[in-house]
């Protein structure tokens, strides 16, 4: 396992230090809707604090395009920080620039600054050089706290720490941390849960995940992909056609690789999603054509537990059913409730990760009951198919 460097292998005192965070925060009408992000950042920077480093944060936020956008500004961020960290946080209008300078200069030790969003410029995901220059003018050092933006190529995260003298921040270490040990000190079998909608997304991560487990447990419109494919009725279910030579495929390299898929015996079915007048659970044998499977059914359930209860831990990601939609969200709920309940009795280890899945678990109310719960949407589906990422393989090695 790779050994990066780290906060404690640096002498922070008086240094300005580049702090390379994920405010990536979810928002709605000007409110952020879940202050994990935060919370978790708030952490990094009171250690850094305490070390009296001279704190500057950047990150990116949503997708303005190269562009300024004040839809995107980070300075919606910055009362939610100083309340959480209860510390004046100076923020820049603008990540470059005299105003981001001057603030930077006068910045003493354990004080905190925050640049505006570095999406403003082109140069951040063009991963361009010069703006990454740019940057490192306000910093001796840069720590890159952001597991979650890691993926990216982009200025900030790939260009930036080779010009720096650089450590992974103490929230990204413990992602990686928790996502190796996963796999690496394994002390028994090991079963993926792998739900959402479409199989082509996640094709490399099933494959990736049958070298590396003995169960892939299949949910969600996926699930339906390959029960058509080993010839089940799906009625007018959402499901891949196209997706059949790529589904036996993964059947053949499961085989080799001694990994058991597995399906859904049963389901809930309905006429439709919005306005249901009709909604049934039945075995998969029994799918009506005119009927569309839009959640797992108890049977499922129990099956898929079974499985789990022999293993020692479990990684998750994509919900079972139409979640969004009540009451299609009940078999991801009931599965939620039993994998923390089984977590709970230390009988697994249970990871999850990826947007929906996290959905789903404040939905169960259980995401603090599961063993680790990556915030990482794009990173962490990269992580599982076995990528290396950018952010991270750039880092120095302790
Ligand atoms: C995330 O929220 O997953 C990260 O911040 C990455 O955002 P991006 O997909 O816009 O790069």
């Amino acid at each position: 396992m790779i050994k990066l460097k780290q906060i404690k292998d640096l002498e922070l005192s008086g240094k300005r230090v580049i702090l390379r965070a994920d405010l990536n925060v979810p928002f709605s009408n000007g409110k952020i809707l879940d202050l994990t992000r935060l919370k978790k950042l708030s952490s990094t920077i009171r250690t850094l604090s305490k070390k009296r480093a001279r704190i500057i944060i950047i990150s990116h936020f949503g997708r303005p395009g190269g562009k300024i956008n004040k839809d995107y500004s980070l300075g919606i961020v910055v009362p939610e920080l100083v309340k959480i960290l209860k510390q004046e946080v100076r923020f820049s209008t603008d990540c470059l620039g005299q105003q981001a300078e001057n603030i930077v200069n006068s910045l003493a030790s354990s004080e905190v600054a925050l640049l505006e969003n570095l999406r403003f410029y082109k140069g951040e995901e063009e991963n361009d050089p010069e703006f990454a220059r740019s940057l490192a003018k306000f910093g001796d050092i840069y720590i890159n706290d952001a597991f979650s933006a890691s993926h990216r190529s982009h200025a900030s995260v790939e260009e930036l720490p080779k010009l720096l003298v650089n450590a992974a921040g103490p929230q990204l270490l413990k992602e990686i941390n928790s996502l190796n040990k996963l796999f690496t000190s394994r002390s028994g079998p090991v079963a993926a849960v792998v739900g959402g909608s479409k199989v082509s997304t996640k094709v490399s991560v099933i494959n990736n995940l049958i070298k590396k487990t003995d169960y892939i447990i299949i949910g969600g419109a996926m699930a339906n992909s390959f029960l058509y494919t080993i010839g089940q009725e799906v009625g007018c279910s959402m499901y891949q056609k196209e997706s059949k030579d790529i589904i036996k495929q993964i059947f053949l390299n499961s085989k080799k690789e001694n990994c058991e898929i597995v399906l859904p015996i049963d389901a809930v079915v309905a006429d439709s999603i919005e306005n249901p007048r009709f909604i049934e659970e039945c075995l998969i044998s029994d799918v009506p054509k005119n009927k569309m499977i839009l959640d797992v059914g108890k049977e499922s359930i129990s099956h898929f537990i079974s499985k789990i209860r022999s293993c020692k831990s479990i990684l998750w990601n994509g919900p079972l059913g139409a979640f969004e939609t009540e009451p299609f969200d009940k078999g991801t709920v009931t599965f939620a409730n039993e994998i923390a309940e089984l977590t709970k009795n230390k009988e697994i280890i249970s990871v999850a990760g990826g947007g929906d899945t996290i959905h789903s678990l404040n939905k169960a109310g259980v995401t603090k009951k599961l063993s680790y719960v990556s915030t990482a949407g794009g990173a962490f589906l990269e992580w599982i198919e076995g990528k290396d990422l950018p952010g991270i393989t750039v880092l120095d090695r302790a």
